[in-house]
C-alpha cells in the first residue's frame, strides 16, 4: 500500500506542493473525525448566520471552514485562501507561494441526515506583488490551477487528486494515512445514467428540457436507450459516482436567477471539480464551452455545469448549440 506522500515523491510532484497537499489533509482529517461523531459532537443543526451566498450556514460548514483557515493560514506557503464561508479572501503569509480555494463542506444540507459530504479544495499560484485580502490576486481561469481535489466523507473518507498528471485517490485508514487505492481513473465515454435535481425542469432552458425529456424517453426514444438517474445532492458525492462508473451530473443555469447561472460556484466547486473530470478523460463545461476556459469577474461568481462521460456531454452540448 502507497502513503500518498510517497506517492507524491515517487510521481516528482513539486516538493512544496506535496506539503501544502499534505497540510491540507491535516484539515481533513479533522473534518472526518468532527463526521464521524456526528450528532455525539454537537455539530448538526443550523447557525442563526446567512452565508454571502445567501444560505443559512449549517455549524459544520463554520465548523470545517474554520479548521481548513487554522491549518492553512498556519503554513508560510500559503499566501491566502479564498471560501465558499468567506465574504471576501483571506490573507496568509504575504511572501507564500500558493492561493488555497475551498468549499470546507459541500453537500451541507446532506449533514444531519448522515449522506456523503465532501471539502472541495483548488490551488493557484499566488501572483507576485498582489494583495491577498483582495480578490484581483485569485481571479484566475481553472487552466491556471496546479492541483485540485476533494475529500469525499463517506461510508469511507476518499482524497481524490489531481496535480495535473491523471486523477489518484486515497482512502483513510484507520491508522490515519491516506493510501492510493486507485490509479489513474478513467471515465467511460458513454454512459447510461444522469444527475439533476428534476424538481427545477419548468426553470431550465429549453434546449435543457429537450435534452432530459429524450433522456427520460428511454430505448424507443431519440436517444435509444434506457437511462437511470441519481441525485445524491452533495456535488462531491455525484462527481465521485462520475469518476467511478461513468455519468453525467448537470447543475444546469435557470430562470430563477438570470444575473447569477446556476447554483454552483465557479471558484469554489466548479473549477475544481472540472480540473478532475479532464483530466480523468471527461467533459467539463457550462453546457457551452469548457468551465476552465471561463475568465472569471467575482469570486463568488456561479456557473452552470455538466460533466461527465465526454459523449454524453457533448450530446447535451449539441441540444445547446444547435451543432452536431
Ligand atoms: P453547498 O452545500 O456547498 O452549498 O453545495 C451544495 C450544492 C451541491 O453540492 C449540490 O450539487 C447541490 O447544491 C444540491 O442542490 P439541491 O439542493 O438543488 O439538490
Ligand atoms: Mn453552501
Ligand atoms: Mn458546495
Ligand atoms: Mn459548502
Amino acid at each position: 500500500m502507497q502513503l500518498l506522500s510517497q506517492f507524491l515523491r515517487r510521481n516528482e510532484t513539486d516538493e512544496q506542493l506535496s506539503d501544502l497537499i499534505a497540510t491540507l489533509m491535516v484539515a481533513c482529517k479533522e473534518i472526518a473525525l468532527k463526521l464521524r461523531q456526528g450528532a455525539l459532537a454537537g455539530i448538526h443543526g443550523s447557525t442563526d448566520n446567512t452565508n454571502v451566498q445567501g444560505e443559512t450556514q449549517k455549524k459544520l460548514d463554520v465548523i470545517s471552514n474554520e479548521i481548513l483557515k487554522t491549518v492553512l493560514l498556519n503554513h508560510s506557503l500559503v499566501a491566502g485562501v479564498a471560501s465558499e464561508e468567506e465574504s471576501n479572501p483571506v490573507p496568509g503569509n504575504k511572501d507564500g507561494r500558493f492561493l488555497v480555494i475551498f468549499d470546507p463542506l459541500d453537500g451541507s444540507s446532506n449533514i444531519d441526515i448522515n449522506v456523503s459530504v465532501g471539502t472541495i479544495f483548488s490551488i493557484l499560484e499566488a501572483p507576485a506583488g498582489e494583495d491577498f485580502a483582495n480578490e484581483a490576486a485569485y481571479l484566475q481561469s481553472g487552466r491556471k490551477q496546479l492541483a485540485s481535489g476533494y475529500v469525499l466523507y463517506g461510508p469511507s473518507a476518499t482524497l481524490v487528486l489531481t496535480t495535473g498528471h491523471g486523477v489518484n485517490m486515497f482512502t483513510l485508514s484507520h491508522t490515519g494515512d491516506f493510501l492510493l487505492s486507485r490509479e489513474n481513473v478513467l471515465i467511460p465515454e458513454e454512459t447510461k445514467e444522469f444527475a439533476i435535481n428534476m424538481s427545477n425542469r419548468r426553470f431550465w432552458e429549453p434546449a435543457m428540457r429537450n435534452y432530459v425529456d429524450d433522456l427520460l424517453e428511454g430505448a424507443e426514444g431519440p436517444r435509444g436507450k434506457n437511462f437511470n438517474m441519481r441525485w445524491v445532492a452533495s456535488m462531491v458525492a455525484e462527481v465521485h459516482r462520475v469518476l467511478t462508473r461513468g455519468g453525467i451530473f448537470t447543475y444546469p443555469w435557470d430562470e430563477r436567477a438570470p444575473k447569477k447561472p446556476g447554483k454552483l460556484r465557479l471558484m469554489y466547486e466548479g473549477n475544481p471539480m472540472s480540473m478532475l473530470v479532464e483530466q480523468a478523460g471527461g467533459l467539463a463545461t457550462n453546457c457551452y464551452r469548457d468551465i476552465m476556459d471561463v475568465e472569471p469577474d467575482d469570486i463568488h461568481e456561479r456557473v452552470s455545469v455538466a460533466l461527465g462521460s465526454k459523449k454524453e456531454v457533448e450530446a447535451l452540448m449539441s441540444y445547446h448549440t444547435g451543432e452536431e
